[in-house]
C-alpha cells in the first residue's frame, strides 16, 4: 500500500494537486484527522509493508448520516476528490460517496486475497504468496528429514488464490480452498497412494476458510484415518501480511496509483484502476464488490499432477 500512497501522492503533485492524506481510513475523514502530503512524506515507503496513513474499521461509516460527516469534513478541508485503498468493502463505502454526494472516487485494490473482480492482481498479492512460499521451503526441509506430513495454513477466509498458486510454487502434495469441495478420504487415499510410491512425507496446504475446517481440525481428521502418520500444523498467519513488498507488488502499485490520479484529472470517477492483461481497466466500483475475481479450478487437477 505504501507504494501506491506515494505514486498517488508523487503523480498529483507533479500535477499540481494538493495532496491531503487521510489517517486510518474513513475513521480519518469523521475525526478530520488529516495530514498535509509533500513529496518528501513519502520518501523510502517504497520498500516497506503496511501503509504510514494506517487503516482502521469504521462503523459509523456505515450510516448515511457518518458519510454525509466525512463529505463535509472534506469540503471544509479543501479535499474535493478521494483515492481509496483498499477492498470491497472500502469500495463499497467509496461508491456511496459518490452517489449519495457526487464525491469524485477511484479505487486502488489492495488486498493480499486477490479476489477483487476488475484485476488480474491485487497490490499485496504476489508479496504474500512469495513470503508463504519461502516459508513452505523451510518446512520442507524438516519434513523430509524427519519423514512428518505437514498441514500448513494460509491465509484466506473466502478465497483459495494464495493457497493454490503457494501449493503450485512448492509442490505441495495436496491444496484445500474454500471453493472446492474438500473430501477427506479423498485425500487420505491419496496420501496412501503416495506411500505406496515411497514418498515419506509431505505437504497439504490449507486456506484458512476451508469447509472442512482449519489445519488443526484437518490434521486431526487425517490423524484418526492415518493414525500411524506423523503429522505437524504451521499456521502461517499474519507474516503473510507484512514485510517489504516484491518488485511486482511495488510495480503494479506504481501503476495504478498513477493511473488513480489520472483518472481523476480526467473526469473518470466512480471507478477501480485495475491492470487486466498489463492493461489498465476501469472498473465501476459497485462491480468490484458485487462480483469476485475466481480462481482457475483447473489448476488444481495441475498442482495434483506435478505433484504426483
Ligand atoms: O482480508 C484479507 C485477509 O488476509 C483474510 O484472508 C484473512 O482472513 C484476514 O485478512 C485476516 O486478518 P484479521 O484476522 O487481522 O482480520
Amino acid at each position: 500500500m505504501n507504494a501506491a500512497i506515494r505514486a498517488v501522492v508523487r503523480t498529483a503533485i507533479y500535477n499540481n494537486l494538493e495532496v491531503t492524506g487521510v489517517m486510518s481510513g474513513y475513521s480519518g475523514l469523521l475525526d478530520c484527522n488529516f495530514k498535509k502530503m509533500e513529496p518528501h512524506s513519502v520518501s523510502k515507503i517504497i520498500s516497506s509493508g503496511g501503509t504510514i496513513l494506517k487503516s482502521s474499521r469504521c462503523p459509523e461509516f456505515l450510516l448515511y448520516e457518518g458519510r454525509k460527516k466525512a463529505v463535509e469534513n472534506m469540503k471544509m478541508n479543501g479535499i474535493d476528490a478521494l483515492a481509496v485503498l483498499g477492498g470491497d468493502g472500502s469500495f463499497h463505502g467509496a461508491d456511496l460517496l459518490g452517489k449519495e454526494f457526487g464525491l469524485p472516487v477511484v479505487g486502488i485494490p489492495c488486498t493480499i486475497d486477490n479476489d477483487i473482480y476488475g484485476t488480474d492482481f491485487t497490490i499485496g498479492y504476489d508479496t504474500a504468496i512469495n513470503t508463504a512460499v519461502k516459508a513452505i521451503d523451510q518446512i520442507r526441509d524438516t519434513a523430509d528429514s524427519h519423514n512428518l506430513l505437514f498441514f500448513v495454513e494460509v491465509m484466506g477466509r473466502h478465497s483459495g488464490f494464495i493457497a493454490l498458486n503457494t501449493a503450485i510454487a512448492t509442490g505441495a502434495e495436496s491444496v484445500l480452498l474454500p471453493e472446492t469441495p474438500t473430501n477427506i478420504d479423498q485425500l487420505c487415499n491419496y496420501l496412501e497412494t503416495g506411500r505406496r510410491k515411497n514418498k515419506t512425507s509431505g505437504i497439504i496446504i490449507v486456506a484458512e476458510g476451508d469447509e472442512e475446517g482449519d489445519a488443526q481440525e484437518i490434521a486431526r481428521k487425517v490423524k484418526v484415518k492415518l493414525p500411524d502418520y506423523e503429522t505437524r500444523v504451521t499456521i502461517l498467519g499474519h507474516v503473510q501480511r507484512g514485510g517489504s513488498p516484491t518488485s511486482n507488488d511495488r510495480v503494479l502499485a506504481s501503476i495504478l496509483g498513477y493511473e488513480a490520479v489520472m483518472a481523476l484529472l480526467k473526469g473518470i470517477y466512480g471507478v477501480m484502476a485495475g491492470r487486466i492483461n498489463s492493461e489498465i481497466v476501469f472498473t465501476e466500483l459497485k462491480e468490484t464488490y458485487r462480483k469476485r475475481n475466481k480462481i482457475n479450478e483447473g489448476l488444481v487437477d495441475i498442482s495434483k499432477i506435478l505433484s504426483a
